[in-house]
């Protein structure tokens, strides 16, 4: 599915580096943070694991951050709920490890309390009061601000940073970085470029400030060339729409566009003369039928009409899956075709999806 793509606005210039001299092409060198957005229910989650995984293999570190509070981290790797806290989730083929973090607001903002005002112990009380939930309820800007704020964080976050900082600031510049990328399990596509946007979002809560500042610098990181979002969409009408719509979103409010990942791709079970016929409703029923006969099966011709049945359904959703398809050339973006698991997404299907990622340059 990938082919030659001219760079765009929406494209940073890390990504063209070191193409000519790397034994492999890798769409995203020099990304370091990769937020992962689309329709509700296309695989998100699935697919941020998944590249979480592709971006780990071969021995790098790599944090993968869920911001919508369900677990969904923890139940596809199969291990406990999450604490508000780094935790190893997995070790990638080749080596290299998947680290994970459910953020929660609250816990965000204690952090940011004690961070910025030294308040943590009052924090907790404000949280027993409610006062939490009342700022993150009536400035939602301040919600995502803290949400983005701890992936931000961690993108920047470099090893030892006490002691480099000692050393002075050319050294500090130097410390390698903890991570070496980050993921982001984001919200839906209907709600990615305000999340995205906590600049505009707090501009009107804080002109000056701690809270201010803190929001410049999580913009900083998300608008710089370090980040892209990438969209995970699978094949049908309403969420390849959704795509596109929050692609030209994202791309107006000035952030990255990363990759589209189609997910949930089915293979043919026609040749495309066969498939043709069979999406105009052109299938021979009586040969099916004397098929079922000569293999001695009971009831041959009912069984030939609902098999022929199926058969059009089939060719007539692939024939729609490639318009689909076709209408995702539009962007100029990059795309990854992840195959439909019948079996379900265990851990060994995410492992296959983190393969199918790598082998199409996407990590
Ligand atoms: N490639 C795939 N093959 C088969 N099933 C898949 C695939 N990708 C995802 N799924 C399944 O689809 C369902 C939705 O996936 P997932 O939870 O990752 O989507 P999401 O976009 O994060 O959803 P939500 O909007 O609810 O957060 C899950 O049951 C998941 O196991
Ligand atoms: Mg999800």
């Amino acid at each position: 599915m990938r082919e030659p793509r001219p760079p765009s606005p929406g494209r940073p210039a890390a990504a063209h580096k070191l193409r000519w001299v790397s034994a492999r092409d890798r769409d995203w060198d020099g990304v370091r943070l990769h937020v992962v957005t689309g329709k509700g229910g296309t695989g998100k989650t699935t697919l941020a694991a998944a590249l979480a995984l592709a971006l780990a293999s071969g021995g790098k570190k790599v944090l993968l951050v869920e911001v919508e509070g369900r677990q969904g981290i923890a139940q596809l790797f199969d291990c406990p709920p999450l604490p508000y806290e780094e935790r190893r989730v997995a070790v990638a083929a080749r080596g290299g490890d998947v680290h994970a973090l459910a953020v929660d607001a609250e816990a965000a903002l204690l952090d940011y309390l004690e961070m910025f005002y030294g308040l943590r112990r009052a924090g907790q009380a404000l949280t027993r009061f409610g006062v939490v939930d009342f700022a993150t309820t009536i400035a939602p800007g301040m919600r995502d601000v803290l949400l983005t704020g701890k992936a931000t964080e961690a993108v920047r976050r470099r090893v030892r940073p006490e002691r480099a900082a000692r050393r002075g600031a050319r050294d500090e510049a130097r410390a390698p970085f903890v991570y070496d990328a980050v993921v982001l399990d984001a919200p839906p596509t209907g709600r990615i470029a305000r999340f995205l946007n906590v600049n505009a979002e707090v501009a009107g809560l804080a002109k000056v400030g701690p809270v201010r500042n803190h929001a410049d610098r999580v913009m900083e990181v998300i608008r710089s060339p370090e980040t892209v979002v990438h969209f995970v969409t699978i094949l049908e009408e309403m969420p390849v729409q959704e795509c596109l719509d929050g692609i030209a979103e994202v791309h107006k409010a000035g952030l990255n566009v990363g990759g589209i990942m189609v997910n949930m791709v089915r293979s043919p079970l026609l040749d495309p003369a066969g498939l043709a016929e069979a999406a105009d409703g052109a299938v021979d029923v009586e040969a099916i039928a004397r098929g079922l006969r000569a293999a001695g099966l009971d009831r041959p011709e009912q069984v030939a009409r609902e098999l022929s049945g199926e058969v059009v359904e089939h060719a007539r959703r692939l024939r729609a899956e490639t318009a689909a398809r076709e209408r995702l050339t539009a962007p100029g973006r990059p795309r990854y075709a992840l195959p439909h698991l019948g079996e379900g997404v265990d851990l060994a299907g995410l492992y296959r999806l983190a393969e199918a990622l790598r082998e199409q340059g996407a990590a």
